[in-house]
């Protein structure tokens, strides 16, 4: 860890031109609904907490202004999607939550994972210099494994994005089972990652990405998507409760569903769930 950068507030706040995303501006009539008079416009730095987007939630709740980053060194109690554990160990990657407050029609709001995974997948090639891939639906991957992921909640009126990136891990402190499925920037890189530059980017993309959303342009963030998509063109597998779906995952619907096309042309969309990507050999990962 020798000369590595860790995450400092005062150096990203410093390089934001955003209007929305870190840039939150405590409004007069905004309410802490706490009735007490903490800034609810304020950034967040944790060394250490349970779960950014936990934290984001309840900020939301006390009637935070939308923008608000909440971000940390280490998470104990990082979540994953479907209920999984998400591993965030000290300074070993970027734990990243946002509070937007979008007002678009419930039909458009998964078109929001996708395009945060645009924005995470830009922000990463512009500081990182590497070029991470999309796999439907909030999976960012290098070299076939897994990089980071994102987590997009909305436990009230607010919706929280939360981003998990991994940029210094070690892999003899991995867990058995994942040691062969995930990656990390510096691995990838060959070299110190500064995790600043990409929280810096970060929110600068995510803001075009929300922007885009908001004025409707489905089809400019869905042609992005496709371009960083590894999901396209592969045979994949769809489990869920009560069925697999096999077959190979066409386009993105409008929606933000994957169309699968099974092998009797028989057409699927996936709005939801987790998918697996056919290796050469037949398995699925
Ligand atoms: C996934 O791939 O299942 C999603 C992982 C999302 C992890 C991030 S880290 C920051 C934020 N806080 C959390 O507890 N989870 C998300």
């Amino acid at each position: 860890m020798e000369g590595s950068e860790i995450l400092s507030l005062e150096v990203i706040e410093a390089s934001l031109s955003t209007k929305i995303i870190g840039r939150a501006q405590r409004l007069d009539n905004l309410s802490n609904v706490n009735g007490d008079s903490s800034d609810l416009s304020k950034n967040e730095l944790w060394d250490e907490i349970d779960s950014t987007n936990t934290r984001a939630a309840a900020l939301a709740a006390q009637g935070c202004a939308e923008g608000v980053m909440v971000i940390a060194r280490q998470q104990t109690a990082g979540r994953g999607r479907l209920g999984r554990a998400w591993i965030s160990p000290p300074d070993a990657g970027i734990s990243f939550s946002v509070v937007l407050r979008p007002k678009i029609e419930l039909s458009r709001l998964p078109l929001i994972t996708l395009a945060t995974g645009v924005a995470v997948a830009q922000a990463i090639e512009a500081s990182a210099g590497v070029r991470p891939g999309l796999k439907w639906v909030n999976d960012l991957t290098l070299s076939g494994r897994k990089l980071g992921g994102i987590l997009a909640e909305m436990p009230g009126q607010a919706l929280i994005i939360g981003i998990g990136i991994n940029v210094r891990l070690k892999a003899d402190e991995l867990p058995e089972e994942l040691k062969d499925k995930v990656e990390w920037l510096e691995r990838a890189v060959g070299g110190p990652v500064d995790p600043n530059l990409i929280v810096m980017e970060l929110a600068h993309k995510l803001e075009a990405q929300y922007e885009l959303l908001k004025a409707g342009k489905t089809a400019e963030i869905l042609g992005l998507w496709r371009a960083y998509s590894v999901t396209i063109g592969q045979m994949i597998e769809a489990r869920s409760a009560n069925q697999v779906i096999t077959g190979k995952a066409i386009d993105i619907a409008d929606s933000g569903a994957l169309i699968v096309e099974a092998e009797d042309g028989t057409r699927t969309e996936l709005v939801a769930g987790e998918i697996s990507i056919r290796l050469q050999d037949g398995s699925y990962c």
